[in-house]
Protein backbone atom coordinates (compact mmCIF):
# COMPACT_ATOMS: atom_id res chain seq x y z
CA UNK A 1 0.00 0.00 0.00
CA UNK A 2 2.66 2.70 1.40
CA UNK A 3 4.87 1.57 -1.71
CA UNK A 4 1.65 2.30 -4.29
CA UNK A 5 1.57 5.59 -2.96
CA UNK A 6 4.90 6.58 -3.31
CA UNK A 7 4.93 5.46 -6.58
CA UNK A 8 2.06 7.91 -7.64
CA UNK A 9 3.59 10.54 -5.11
CA UNK A 10 6.40 9.91 -7.79
CA UNK A 11 4.38 10.02 -10.75
CA UNK A 12 2.26 13.19 -9.74
CA UNK A 13 5.73 14.79 -9.21
CA UNK A 14 6.94 14.01 -12.40
CA UNK A 15 3.67 15.00 -14.18
CA UNK A 16 4.15 18.32 -12.42
CA UNK A 17 7.69 18.88 -14.12
CA UNK A 18 6.90 17.94 -17.21
CA UNK A 19 4.19 20.77 -17.39
CA UNK A 20 6.71 22.96 -15.70
CA UNK A 21 9.19 21.83 -18.46
CA UNK A 22 5.86 22.57 -21.34
CA UNK A 23 5.33 25.47 -19.71
CA UNK A 24 8.60 26.73 -20.94
CA UNK A 25 8.73 30.44 -20.71
CA UNK A 26 6.11 31.06 -23.45
CA UNK A 27 3.94 34.98 -23.01
CA UNK A 28 0.70 32.86 -23.60
CA UNK A 29 0.78 30.69 -20.91
CA UNK A 30 -1.55 31.44 -17.76
CA UNK A 31 1.03 31.10 -15.22
CA UNK A 32 2.73 34.27 -16.55
CA UNK A 33 -0.25 35.96 -17.07
CA UNK A 34 -0.79 36.68 -13.38
CA UNK A 35 -0.39 40.45 -12.73
CA UNK A 36 -1.86 43.74 -14.93
CA UNK A 37 -1.02 47.03 -15.22
CA UNK A 38 -3.27 49.02 -13.34
CA UNK A 39 -4.26 52.53 -14.87
CA UNK A 40 -6.13 55.13 -13.12
CA UNK A 41 -9.50 55.52 -14.45
CA UNK A 42 -8.51 58.87 -15.73
CA UNK A 43 -6.24 57.32 -18.28
CA UNK A 44 -8.76 54.69 -19.37
CA UNK A 45 -11.01 56.84 -21.76
CA UNK A 46 -8.66 56.66 -24.90
CA UNK A 47 -5.77 53.94 -24.56
CA UNK A 48 -4.26 54.31 -27.81
CA UNK A 49 -2.83 57.64 -26.32
CA UNK A 50 -0.95 55.38 -23.86
CA UNK A 51 1.48 54.42 -26.45
CA UNK A 52 3.72 57.37 -27.65
CA UNK A 53 3.94 57.95 -31.16
CA UNK A 54 4.93 55.17 -33.26
CA UNK A 55 7.46 57.19 -35.32
CA UNK A 56 9.21 58.50 -32.11
CA UNK A 57 9.70 54.99 -30.91
CA UNK A 58 10.21 52.79 -34.50
CA UNK A 59 11.34 50.36 -35.27
CA UNK A 60 9.93 49.40 -31.30
CA UNK A 61 6.12 49.02 -31.64
CA UNK A 62 3.72 49.40 -28.60
CA UNK A 63 0.24 47.69 -28.70
CA UNK A 64 -2.51 48.41 -26.16
CA UNK A 65 -4.29 45.20 -24.95
CA UNK A 66 -8.09 46.87 -23.75
CA UNK A 67 -8.75 43.54 -22.25
CA UNK A 68 -6.06 43.61 -20.01
CA UNK A 69 -5.95 47.08 -20.15
CA UNK A 70 -1.83 46.89 -20.55
CA UNK A 71 0.40 48.48 -22.80
CA UNK A 72 3.41 45.97 -24.23
CA UNK A 73 6.87 47.29 -26.13
CA UNK A 74 8.38 44.89 -28.74
CA UNK A 75 11.99 46.36 -29.71
CA UNK A 76 12.85 42.92 -31.72
CA UNK A 77 13.45 45.29 -35.17
CA UNK A 78 16.11 47.67 -33.31
CA UNK A 79 19.19 48.14 -35.21
CA UNK A 80 21.98 49.32 -32.58
CA UNK A 81 22.52 49.79 -28.77
CA UNK A 82 22.17 53.87 -29.84
CA UNK A 83 19.07 53.66 -31.40
CA UNK A 84 17.60 51.94 -28.35
CA UNK A 85 18.84 54.18 -26.07
CA UNK A 86 17.56 57.03 -28.16
CA UNK A 87 13.80 55.59 -28.17
CA UNK A 88 13.61 55.60 -24.14
CA UNK A 89 14.16 59.59 -24.94
CA UNK A 90 11.12 59.43 -26.52
CA UNK A 91 8.16 61.28 -24.31
CA UNK A 92 6.26 58.26 -23.20
CA UNK A 93 2.85 59.40 -21.98
CA UNK A 94 2.58 56.02 -19.86
CA UNK A 95 5.58 54.61 -18.26
CA UNK A 96 4.39 51.42 -16.82
CA UNK A 97 4.25 48.61 -19.01
CA UNK A 98 3.59 45.25 -18.82
CA UNK A 99 5.92 43.33 -21.17
CA UNK A 100 9.19 44.31 -23.18
CA UNK A 101 10.28 42.31 -25.53
CA UNK A 102 13.70 41.74 -27.59
CA UNK A 103 13.59 38.37 -30.15
CA UNK A 104 15.64 36.87 -32.42
CA UNK A 105 17.74 39.65 -32.55
CA UNK A 106 21.67 40.08 -33.69
CA UNK A 107 22.63 43.34 -32.81
CA UNK A 108 22.37 44.16 -29.83
CA UNK A 109 25.35 42.88 -27.65
CA UNK A 110 25.07 45.71 -24.35
CA UNK A 111 22.22 46.22 -22.74
CA UNK A 112 23.54 49.55 -21.27
CA UNK A 113 22.81 50.98 -17.97
CA UNK A 114 19.75 52.50 -17.16
CA UNK A 115 18.43 51.80 -21.03
CA UNK A 116 14.86 51.87 -20.27
CA UNK A 117 15.87 55.62 -18.92
CA UNK A 118 12.60 54.91 -16.25
CA UNK A 119 10.33 53.70 -18.06
CA UNK A 120 9.08 50.05 -16.19
CA UNK A 121 7.91 46.43 -17.06
CA UNK A 122 6.56 43.54 -15.33
CA UNK A 123 8.03 41.21 -18.20
CA UNK A 124 11.18 41.28 -19.58
CA UNK A 125 11.53 39.01 -22.85
CA UNK A 126 14.94 39.10 -24.02
CA UNK A 127 15.17 35.92 -25.77
CA UNK A 128 17.04 34.17 -28.67
CA UNK A 129 19.52 37.08 -29.41
CA UNK A 130 22.96 37.73 -28.84
CA UNK A 131 23.11 39.66 -26.00
CA UNK A 132 26.56 39.62 -24.21
CA UNK A 133 26.37 42.24 -21.52
CA UNK A 134 23.85 43.22 -19.02
CA UNK A 135 25.33 45.92 -17.43
CA UNK A 136 24.95 47.17 -13.62
CA UNK A 137 21.71 49.02 -13.76
CA UNK A 138 20.56 48.17 -17.00
CA UNK A 139 16.85 47.47 -15.54
CA UNK A 140 16.82 49.79 -12.53
CA UNK A 141 13.30 51.34 -13.67
CA UNK A 142 12.02 47.64 -13.00
CA UNK A 143 12.95 46.65 -9.59
CA UNK A 144 9.39 46.89 -7.98
CA UNK A 145 7.87 45.87 -11.13
CA UNK A 146 9.76 42.79 -12.50
CA UNK A 147 7.45 39.69 -11.90
CA UNK A 148 9.29 37.70 -15.04
CA UNK A 149 12.61 38.22 -16.69
CA UNK A 150 13.51 36.13 -19.15
CA UNK A 151 17.02 36.08 -20.80
CA UNK A 152 17.33 32.07 -22.52
CA UNK A 153 19.12 31.75 -25.30
CA UNK A 154 21.92 34.78 -25.32
CA UNK A 155 25.38 34.64 -25.32
CA UNK A 156 25.52 36.20 -21.91
CA UNK A 157 29.07 36.32 -20.44
CA UNK A 158 28.46 39.57 -17.83
CA UNK A 159 25.35 39.69 -15.50
CA UNK A 160 24.86 41.92 -12.69
CA UNK A 161 24.32 39.05 -10.06
CA UNK A 162 24.85 41.73 -6.88
CA UNK A 163 21.99 43.29 -8.07
CA UNK A 164 19.38 40.95 -7.77
CA UNK A 165 18.04 40.96 -4.47
CA UNK A 166 16.76 44.47 -5.56
CA UNK A 167 13.72 43.15 -7.77
CA UNK A 168 11.67 42.69 -4.87
CA UNK A 169 8.57 40.68 -7.08
CA UNK A 170 10.80 38.89 -8.80
CA UNK A 171 9.14 35.48 -9.58
CA UNK A 172 10.19 34.23 -12.81
CA UNK A 173 13.98 34.37 -13.64
CA UNK A 174 15.23 32.43 -16.66
CA UNK A 175 18.79 33.02 -17.70
CA UNK A 176 19.29 29.31 -19.20
CA UNK A 177 21.24 29.10 -22.49
CA UNK A 178 23.66 31.53 -22.20
CA UNK A 179 27.65 31.63 -21.48
CA UNK A 180 28.04 32.64 -18.02
CA UNK A 181 30.95 30.82 -16.68
CA UNK A 182 30.54 31.75 -12.59
CA UNK A 183 27.27 31.70 -10.61
CA UNK A 184 27.14 33.13 -7.15
CA UNK A 185 24.39 31.38 -5.62
CA UNK A 186 24.03 33.63 -3.04
CA UNK A 187 23.29 36.33 -5.19
CA UNK A 188 19.82 34.90 -4.85
CA UNK A 189 19.25 35.12 -1.52
CA UNK A 190 16.72 36.77 0.01
CA UNK A 191 14.20 36.49 -3.55
CA UNK A 192 11.20 36.31 -1.63
CA UNK A 193 8.81 36.56 -4.46
CA UNK A 194 11.47 33.84 -6.68
CA UNK A 195 8.89 30.61 -7.58
CA UNK A 196 11.00 29.48 -10.77
CA UNK A 197 14.55 29.99 -11.30
CA UNK A 198 16.59 28.27 -14.62
CA UNK A 199 20.01 28.68 -14.78
CA UNK A 200 20.59 25.77 -16.95
CA UNK A 201 23.07 25.41 -19.81
CA UNK A 202 25.51 27.89 -18.74
CA UNK A 203 28.12 25.47 -17.74
CA UNK A 204 29.22 27.56 -15.28
CA UNK A 205 30.91 26.64 -11.79
CA UNK A 206 28.14 27.45 -9.72
CA UNK A 207 29.23 28.23 -6.29
CA UNK A 208 27.53 29.05 -2.96
CA UNK A 209 24.15 28.02 -1.44
CA UNK A 210 20.42 28.38 -2.82
CA UNK A 211 18.82 29.78 0.78
CA UNK A 212 16.09 31.71 1.98
CA UNK A 213 13.73 31.59 -1.30
CA UNK A 214 10.35 30.78 0.89
CA UNK A 215 8.00 30.57 -2.34
CA UNK A 216 10.54 28.65 -4.80
CA UNK A 217 8.89 25.83 -6.71
CA UNK A 218 11.63 25.15 -9.13
CA UNK A 219 15.13 25.53 -9.71
CA UNK A 220 16.68 24.07 -12.79
CA UNK A 221 20.60 23.91 -12.59
CA UNK A 222 21.30 21.01 -15.55
CA UNK A 223 24.26 21.28 -17.70
CA UNK A 224 26.32 23.30 -15.53
CA UNK A 225 29.62 22.26 -14.56
CA UNK A 226 28.76 20.82 -10.95
CA UNK A 227 31.21 18.14 -9.51
CA UNK A 228 30.43 18.39 -5.85
CA UNK A 229 27.02 19.41 -4.12
CA UNK A 230 28.09 20.37 -0.46
CA UNK A 231 25.82 20.19 2.58
CA UNK A 232 23.41 23.26 3.05
CA UNK A 233 23.40 23.97 -1.15
CA UNK A 234 19.52 23.93 -1.34
CA UNK A 235 18.28 25.12 1.85
CA UNK A 236 15.27 27.84 0.43
CA UNK A 237 13.25 27.40 3.48
CA UNK A 238 10.30 26.65 0.85
CA UNK A 239 7.78 24.00 1.25
CA UNK A 240 6.56 24.62 -2.08
CA UNK A 241 9.78 23.14 -3.64
CA UNK A 242 8.81 19.98 -5.98
CA UNK A 243 11.96 20.07 -8.10
CA UNK A 244 15.45 20.80 -8.15
CA UNK A 245 17.17 19.80 -11.50
CA UNK A 246 20.78 18.81 -11.43
CA UNK A 247 21.09 16.51 -14.48
CA UNK A 248 24.02 16.78 -16.97
CA UNK A 249 26.44 18.45 -14.72
CA UNK A 250 29.63 16.07 -13.29
CA UNK A 251 28.40 15.54 -9.64
CA UNK A 252 30.80 12.63 -8.42
CA UNK A 253 29.26 13.64 -4.18
CA UNK A 254 26.37 15.01 -2.73
CA UNK A 255 27.13 15.79 1.54
CA UNK A 256 24.58 14.77 3.58
CA UNK A 257 22.24 17.92 4.31
CA UNK A 258 22.13 18.95 1.25
CA UNK A 259 18.75 19.72 -0.19
CA UNK A 260 15.72 20.50 1.87
CA UNK A 261 13.49 18.13 3.22
CA UNK A 262 10.20 18.37 1.56
CA UNK A 263 7.39 16.08 0.72
CA UNK A 264 6.55 15.45 -2.87
CA UNK A 265 10.83 17.56 -4.09
CA UNK A 266 11.86 15.40 -6.69
CA UNK A 267 15.67 15.97 -7.42
CA UNK A 268 16.77 14.71 -11.10
CA UNK A 269 20.47 13.55 -10.93
CA UNK A 270 20.36 12.06 -14.28
CA UNK A 271 23.66 12.14 -16.62
CA UNK A 272 26.27 12.55 -13.76
CA UNK A 273 29.10 10.51 -12.37
CA UNK A 274 27.61 9.15 -8.87
CA UNK A 275 29.12 5.90 -8.30
CA UNK A 276 27.18 5.30 -5.43
CA UNK A 277 24.07 6.62 -3.31
CA UNK A 278 25.09 7.50 0.53
CA UNK A 279 22.39 6.23 2.74
CA UNK A 280 23.21 9.82 5.17
CA UNK A 281 22.73 11.85 2.10
CA UNK A 282 19.64 10.65 0.68
CA UNK A 283 17.43 8.68 3.25
CA UNK A 284 16.28 11.99 4.60
CA UNK A 285 14.95 13.10 1.15
CA UNK A 286 13.32 9.68 0.62
CA UNK A 287 11.63 9.00 3.91
CA UNK A 288 9.83 12.31 3.82
CA UNK A 289 8.31 11.26 0.40
CA UNK A 290 10.83 12.97 -2.38
CA UNK A 291 12.01 11.04 -5.34
CA UNK A 292 14.95 10.95 -6.84
CA UNK A 293 16.17 10.46 -10.58
CA UNK A 294 19.60 8.88 -10.97
CA UNK A 295 19.57 6.88 -14.32
CA UNK A 296 22.68 7.33 -16.54
CA UNK A 297 25.18 7.48 -13.46
CA UNK A 298 27.85 4.68 -12.80
CA UNK A 299 26.69 3.20 -9.88
CA UNK A 300 27.98 0.42 -8.13
CA UNK A 301 25.56 -0.87 -6.62
CA UNK A 302 27.33 -2.93 -3.45
CA UNK A 303 26.06 -3.01 0.24
CA UNK A 304 26.11 1.00 -0.06
CA UNK A 305 22.80 0.78 -1.80
CA UNK A 306 21.52 -2.09 0.10
CA UNK A 307 19.83 0.64 2.49
CA UNK A 308 17.16 1.04 -0.19
CA UNK A 309 16.09 -2.50 -0.12
CA UNK A 310 15.05 -2.32 3.17
CA UNK A 311 11.68 -2.99 4.68
CA UNK A 312 10.57 0.79 4.27
CA UNK A 313 11.01 0.00 0.39
CA UNK A 314 12.50 3.32 -0.32
CA UNK A 315 13.49 1.92 -3.79
CA UNK A 316 10.17 2.59 -4.93
CA UNK A 317 11.13 6.24 -4.98
CA UNK A 318 14.41 5.91 -7.17
CA UNK A 319 13.21 6.29 -11.12
CA UNK A 320 12.54 3.17 -13.13
CA UNK A 321 15.52 3.72 -15.63
CA UNK A 322 18.27 4.03 -12.64
CA UNK A 323 20.98 1.55 -13.71
CA UNK A 324 23.91 -0.07 -12.51
CA UNK A 325 27.23 0.39 -14.34
CA UNK A 326 26.94 -3.00 -15.49
CA UNK A 327 23.38 -1.79 -17.14
CA UNK A 328 21.39 -3.80 -14.69
CA UNK A 329 17.92 -1.81 -13.25
CA UNK A 330 17.89 -1.01 -9.66
CA UNK A 331 14.58 -2.01 -9.64
CA UNK A 332 15.38 -5.42 -11.26
CA UNK A 333 17.73 -6.58 -8.71
CA UNK A 334 16.70 -9.45 -6.29
CA UNK A 335 16.96 -7.75 -2.68
CA UNK A 336 18.36 -10.75 -1.48
CA UNK A 337 21.62 -10.29 -2.89
CA UNK A 338 21.95 -7.51 0.01
CA UNK A 339 21.40 -10.29 3.04
CA UNK A 340 24.84 -10.83 3.42
CA UNK A 341 25.58 -6.68 3.77
C1 LIG B 1 -5.17 36.69 -19.07
O1 LIG B 1 -6.09 37.04 -18.06
C2 LIG B 1 -7.27 37.67 -18.54
C3 LIG B 1 -8.12 38.14 -17.39
O2 LIG B 1 -7.79 37.50 -16.19
C4 LIG B 1 -8.02 36.69 -19.48
O3 LIG B 1 -9.18 37.29 -19.97
C5 LIG B 1 -7.12 36.31 -20.61
O4 LIG B 1 -7.74 35.35 -21.42
C6 LIG B 1 -5.80 35.74 -20.07
N1 LIG B 1 -4.90 35.53 -21.19
C7 LIG B 1 -4.28 34.38 -21.37
C8 LIG B 1 -3.37 34.33 -22.55
O5 LIG B 1 -4.42 33.41 -20.64
C1 LIG C 1 7.78 41.57 -32.29
O1 LIG C 1 8.26 42.21 -33.44
C2 LIG C 1 8.84 41.34 -34.40
C3 LIG C 1 9.40 42.16 -35.56
O2 LIG C 1 9.62 43.46 -35.21
C4 LIG C 1 7.81 40.37 -34.90
O3 LIG C 1 8.39 39.49 -35.81
C5 LIG C 1 7.26 39.60 -33.71
O4 LIG C 1 6.23 38.74 -34.13
C6 LIG C 1 6.73 40.54 -32.65
N1 LIG C 1 6.36 39.75 -31.48
C7 LIG C 1 5.20 39.90 -30.85
C8 LIG C 1 4.94 38.99 -29.70
O5 LIG C 1 4.39 40.74 -31.17
C1 LIG D 1 29.17 33.72 -28.11
O1 LIG D 1 30.35 34.42 -27.79
C2 LIG D 1 31.54 33.74 -28.12
C3 LIG D 1 32.72 34.55 -27.64
O2 LIG D 1 32.36 35.75 -27.07
C4 LIG D 1 31.58 33.48 -29.62
O3 LIG D 1 32.73 32.74 -29.94
C5 LIG D 1 30.34 32.72 -30.02
O4 LIG D 1 30.32 32.57 -31.42
C6 LIG D 1 29.11 33.42 -29.59
N1 LIG D 1 27.95 32.62 -29.89
C7 LIG D 1 26.87 33.12 -30.43
C8 LIG D 1 25.74 32.17 -30.66
O5 LIG D 1 26.77 34.29 -30.71
C1 LIG E 1 2.99 27.84 -1.66
O1 LIG E 1 1.95 27.56 -2.56
C2 LIG E 1 0.66 27.93 -2.10
C3 LIG E 1 -0.36 27.43 -3.10
O2 LIG E 1 0.02 27.59 -4.41
C4 LIG E 1 0.64 29.43 -1.91
O3 LIG E 1 -0.63 29.84 -1.44
C5 LIG E 1 1.70 29.83 -0.91
O4 LIG E 1 1.74 31.22 -0.77
C6 LIG E 1 3.06 29.32 -1.38
N1 LIG E 1 4.12 29.69 -0.49
C7 LIG E 1 4.38 29.16 0.72
C8 LIG E 1 5.59 29.68 1.43
O5 LIG E 1 3.72 28.28 1.21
Amino acid sequence: MKSHTIILLYIVAECVCDQINRHEYSPTSDVYNQSKVHVKQDDRHKPEQQCPDAEDIAPCTCTYNSVSNAIDLNCSAVESEEQLKQIFKADFPFKNFREFRIEDNNNIKVLEAAVFNGISFEKINIEHNHLEVIELQALNSCYETATVISLKSNNITSFPFDELSQFSKLSYLYIRENSLSMIPADAFHGLTALEYLDISGNHADIVGTFQDLPNLRYIELSSNALTTIPAHFSETGSSNLSYIGLAGNSIVSVEPGAFDIVDGLNIDMWYNSLSTLEEATWRPNLEAGGTLRTANNPLVCGCDIAWLFGEDQLLGQVDMRATCTDGEYLHNLDPSIFDNC
